[in-house]
């Protein structure tokens, strides 16, 4: 049998360690051959393919990035590399010239969406859920997110300081697409005073009142977490806009940090690595069982697999009973 593996989307913490576990699985469980596909579904169609071996399978468990490369290719809608053809057709030819038997497709929700139609037109499909957003229904978590909570919790600690020293407002924005889940666990890993995500929304007089009484109670500084998804002008990044809101609500002179993809970078943390190793060797258990058009998940601490067809177009949102929210609110944190 002749697996492909392709990583697409935004990369993330953890996609290399999948990798070695879906290879590794494939070929000394398995006795499989696999076929790195480059730069997600744009290598499917350009036909960039390399013969993964054991060797090519060393150092990966700690190494951020990815080593087949990623994009943002999207084979159901026009543009990208290769006009002028019927993309979802051109993969199908190309997947059968290669003689892959079943597609391992490692990525976020665009990714799980893509996979989920190729499977309908009848192509063998695994995927595994990837993304530091963990917004992707069906799976408790995502490999990527734990990396991606640790350093922005790292980012809040360190403003602690410097915000306690000069008397400040401190917002940090986090990243998260349109779901609140690095805000809300970042947030409350690192003491945030105010927590903003976009399932919640806000009301600034109230965030002004908070930092208010905080300052009556003698604390005489506030850190402030948002999601880079939440409401804002239109015009202005999340931070900088709640920035200035806080400061014309409150008179505190405020500051503004944009994380950005230092939350995506670098090496995986313990967690993410066991996460991802779980979730590659199920992937090709399920390439093996002949069980496709299915994603791995974990749900309750177990390993297990839903149908791609319940997982495209869905997102999974933070509702208002986590009790990270509930047990945040009756601390007095202030979710907007
Ligand atoms: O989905 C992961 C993510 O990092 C989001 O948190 C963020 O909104 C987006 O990707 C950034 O996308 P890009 O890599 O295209 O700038």
């Amino acid at each position: 049998m002749r697996i492909g593996i392709l990583t697409a989307g935004g990369d993330c913490p953890g996609i290399n360690a999948t990798i070695r576990g879906v290879c590794k699985t494939a070929i000394h469980h398995y006795g499989m051959e696999v076929t790195g596909i480059h730069s997600g579904f744009q290598g499917l169609l350009t036909k960039e393919v390399e013969e993964v071996t054991d060797e090519s399978l060393s150092g990966l468990l700690s190494m951020g990035g990815t080593i087949l490369g990623t994009s943002r290719e999207k084979p159901f809608k026009r543009g990208g590399v290769v006009t002028d053809v019927d993309k979802p057709t051109l993969i199908a030819r190309n997947v059968e010239e290669l003689g892959l038997d079943c597609l391992v497709c490692i990525g976020g929700n665009g990714t799980q969406k893509t996979a989920a139609r190729l499977a309908e037109m009848g192509l063998n499909i695994v995927s595994v859920p990837k993304t530091i957003d963990n917004d992707i229904w069906g799976t408790d978590y995502c490999f990527g997110f734990d990396s991606a909570v640790s350093i922005a919790t790292d980012a809040i600690d360190r403003l602690h300081s410097t915000a306690s020293a000069h008397k400040r407002v401190m917002v940090i924005e986090v990243m998260g697409h349109k779901a609140g889940w690095i805000a809300l666990h970042a947030g409350m890993a690192g003491g945030g005073d105010v927590i903003l995500i976009p399932e919640i929304g806000y009301d600034i007089h109230r965030i002004g009142d908070t930092i208010l009484q905080r300052l009556k109670r003698g604390k005489p500084y506030s850190i402030v977490v948002v999601a880079e998804g939440i409401r804002t002008d239109g015009r202005k990044r999340a931070a900088e806009y709640i920035a200035q809101e806080i400061e014309y609500e409150t008179g505190i002179e405020t500051r503004e940090t944009v994380l950005g993809y230092i939350q995506r970078g670098g090496a995986p943390t313990p967690y993410d690595r066991n996460l991802a190793t779980r979730m590659g060797g199920h992937a090709t258990e399920l390439v093996a069982r002949g069980e496709t058009g299915r994603m791995v998940a974990l749900r309750g601490g177990e390993m297990t697999s839903v149908p791609l067809s319940e997982v495209a177009g869905r997102l999974k949102a933070v509702t208002e009973d986590n009790d990270l929210v509930v047990q945040g609110r009756r601390m007095g944190i202030c979710f907007g």
